[in-house]
């Protein structure tokens, strides 16, 4: 990065212990504490959208001993209080530094033990493992809370639309009109593929997932723009992400026409984001198309509730191939191969097999559940559990409503819904699921509108990669532009061998 000059007199006094703000640089907005409880940080935004002066300014800070964090163009100075949690190792006593966020979670930054005590931490599955400081989402599992930069997900499902929420998650705040019609128009401007990548379709069976094609199409795009090598150019990472946001949609829409054997439908511009999906997945050459904007209200919808949901799987899978410093398109196949699981964005598929499976087969709804219940078996209920949800996840009842209102709207009477419904009641009144908290997931009921709007089972995992990329991207962006980010590079436990000798 080359030097950057800045003009700034910092005020820095501390506002309660502990707290290390205000800062008030010359010619920059200072907004308003927005924490009624006193421990939220103010935030200082600027009207520079320049990485290189908040990341200037952010050094500035930090060198003088500021907790801070960084983003594209805010800087938000960190709670970190001055109660350390000490840690007894035998007659060692470690002091650890304890951070509270803006929502009041609290954690022990433990960076430093090793380097203390010889110690590191052990925490299979990161269940109790904080893995960075972000501001893009916040869930809180207990409650059934998700909220997308402080928005809560039932306001964004009514109010909002794809395009608006993928602008929020990625710049941090709504758009205004203006920015809202710039950001339409590059979505729109870039949906078109090169069209050598057409030709990559040519090489993969017919019947293969559209996962996998899906991945391997988004990593194909790195080799066709390579300037996105450039990490200093700003106005370049906005082209490359609406390209991806733009071209993503329709590279899904060409594994689907793929796997189907139909020939591909080129974008139509005129269309809205989801309304041009659905032209380049359901029309055919021979006939007209009608985009049914109740269908096209029930995908945006879909589409917001899947837009983030912090450090999942996929998520921290973008983020730790992102630490390595490799390019965007990388990441992000990196992320839809993590999101194609059963454990993960693979449920909704597996959801609507089980529904399929349970009523093709006139099977007893009581007995699947004793099974599903058996600790010898190793079926389980898909669509419900969660890692973080102990509660009902607050995008399954938006869903849930939704899905009623679309099959009406359509005229369906999906025989799988009953089960669904049936399912879910037996395990909202059973201990076994009332014990372990187990309710249903955003996936539970997200297929049977998939299927209502004629999207076949094998894309369902397609459609929530679809959903989920703004909010990878916005999460590769928040750790880009963290000039603290390191590698990410677990510790282990190493159980295996001692040495021994090479058989002579
Ligand atoms: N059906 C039956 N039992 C379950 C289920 C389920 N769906 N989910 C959890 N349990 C039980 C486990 O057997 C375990 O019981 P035990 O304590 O007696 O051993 C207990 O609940 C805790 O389960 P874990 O697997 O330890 O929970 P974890 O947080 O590791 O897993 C997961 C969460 C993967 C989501 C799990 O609930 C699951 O497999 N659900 C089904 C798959 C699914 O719907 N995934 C989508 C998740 S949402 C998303 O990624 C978009």
């Amino acid at each position: 990065m080359p030097p950057c000059k800045l003009a700034l007199k910092l005020q820095v006094r501390p506002t309660r212990p502990g707290g290390i703000f205000p800062v008030s640089p010359v010619g920059l907005k200072q907004s308003k504490n927005r924490s009624e409880s006193g421990l939220l940080a103010p935030v200082v935004s600027a009207e520079s959208g320049d990485s290189r002066v908040w990341k200037c300014l952010y050094r500035f800070l930090t060198d003088r001993g500021a907790q801070a964090h960084h983003e594209k163009d805010k800087l938000r100075m960190n709670d970190k209080t001055n109660e350390d949690a000490v840690l007894h190792l035998g007659d060692q006593k470690i002091s650890l530094p304890v951070y509270v966020g803006t929502e009041g979670e609290k954690a022990i930054d433990i960076s430093s033990l090793r380097k203390e005590s010889g110690f590191v931490t052990l925490d299979p599955g990161y269940v109790n493992t904080g893995s960075t400081l972000s501001s893009v989402c916040f869930i809180d599992g207990e409650e059934g809370i998700l909220r997308y930069r402080g928005y809560p997900i039932e306001q964004l499902a009514l109010n909002s639309n794809f395009v608006e929420t993928s602008y929020l998650l990625i710049h941090g705040d709504l758009p205004n009109p203006e920015q809202y019609e710039t950001f339409r128009t590059n979505l729109r401007f870039h949906s078109m593929i090169h069209e050598d990548m057409r030709h990559f379709y040519d090489g993969f069976p017919s019947s293969a997932h559209p996962m996998a094609i899906l991945s391997a199409m988004v990593m194909g795009l790195s080799t066709f723009y390579t300037d996105i090598e450039d990490p200093e150019n700003d106005d370049n990472m906005d082209l490359t992400i609406c390209r991806l946001l733009s071209k993503v949609r329709t590279l899904a829409a060409f594994s689907f026409k793929k796997s189907i054997g139909q020939p591909f439908i080129y974008p139509d511009n005129s269309l809205s984001y989801c309304g041009n999906f659905m032209h380049m997945m359901f029309r055919v050459p021979a006939e007209p198309y009608h985009v049914d904007p109740e269908v096209e209200r029930a995908l945006n919808l879909l589409l917001i509730l899947h837009a983030d949901h912090e450090q999942n799987c996929s998520t921290s899978t973008v983020r730790m191939v992102g630490s390595s410093l490799t390019n965007l398109y990388a990441c992000i196949s990196a992320g839809i191969s993590a999101l194609w699981g059963s454990r993960h964005g693979g449920a909704n598929q597996a959801v609507l097999e089980q529904l399929s499976m349970i009523h093709e087969n006139g099977q007893d709804v009581e007995a699947f559940m004793e099974q599903v219940k058996d600790k010898e078996s190793p079926t389980r209920l898909m669509g419900f559990g969660h890692r973080v949800y102990k509660n009902y996840d607050p995008r399954a009842k938006i869903i849930k409503e939704a899905c009623d209102r679309l099959l009406d709207h359509l005229g369906v009477e999906d025989p799988l819904l009953d089960v669904a419904r049936r399912l879910e009641e037996i395990a909202l009144n059973d201990n076994y699921f009332i014990d372990r908290n187990l309710y249903p997931n955003v996936d539970f009921y997200s297929g049977i509108m998939y299927r209502a709007i004629g999207i076949p089972t094998n894309m369902f995992t397609v459609m929530f990669a679809l959903g989920r990329l703004p909010g990878w991207i916005a999460h590769w962006l928040e750790q880009r532009n963290n000039p603290k980010d390191r590698i990410q590079r677990p510790r282990q436990i190493y159980t295996g061998e001692q040495i021994r000798e090479y058989p002579q």
